[in-house]
């Protein structure tokens, strides 16, 4: 089983998004029974306000036929970090607070989604932007990128 966390500051917007369009990727190639897809935060407060994902994630996944389920945000925790083989932030601030969370990256887990394309940046926060077909585009980029490296590592 590959286990792959997505990562962003609220876990209601990017990460949700992005766990839902690797999933159907995944669904789409067959692939499915080969991985475990979740996603976190690095901040408490949905948490503590049992957030699910935002309107805008929603309707965006929505109106790309992307199924989704209901998604509390939760809190990334240091176990996430041993049971996960990858863990993909959204931006480079996620990355300093994930790892003041679960410590330094030993084992090589902790990487941006667009780290993987041909052009490696941030994904910015539709919370603020309000563009959501961006961050909807990114996603697809981003996960594209990173299932083509992971099928070359496990020869799928
Ligand atoms: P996300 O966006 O990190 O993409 O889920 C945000 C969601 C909520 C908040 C900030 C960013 N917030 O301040 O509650």
């Amino acid at each position: 089983m590959i286990k792959v966390l997505f990562v962003c500051l609220g876990n209601i917007c990017r990460s949700p998004m992005a766990e839902f369009v690797l999933k159907q990727m995944v669904a789409e190639k067959g692939l499915a029974d080969n991985f475990e897809i979740d996603s976190a935060a690095t901040e408490g407060y949905n948490e503590m306000c049992h957030a699910g994902i935002h309107h805008g994630t929603r309707q965006m996944l929505k109106s790309m036929h992307i199924p989704f389920e209901e998604h509390y945000s939760r809190r990334i925790r240091p176990h996430d970090y041993a049971y996960f083989d990858y863990i993909l932030a959204m931006d480079d601030s996620n990355i300093e607070d994930i790892q003041s969370l679960v410590g330094m990256d030993t084992e090589h887990k902790i990487y941006r989604l667009l780290d993987f394309t041909d052009h490696p940046r941030n994904i910015k926060d539709p919370w603020y932007t309000g563009n959501f077909d961006r961050t909807y585009e990114d996603s697809v980029e981003g996960c594209r990128a990173l299932l083509e490296k992971i099928k070359q590592e496990y020869d799928l």
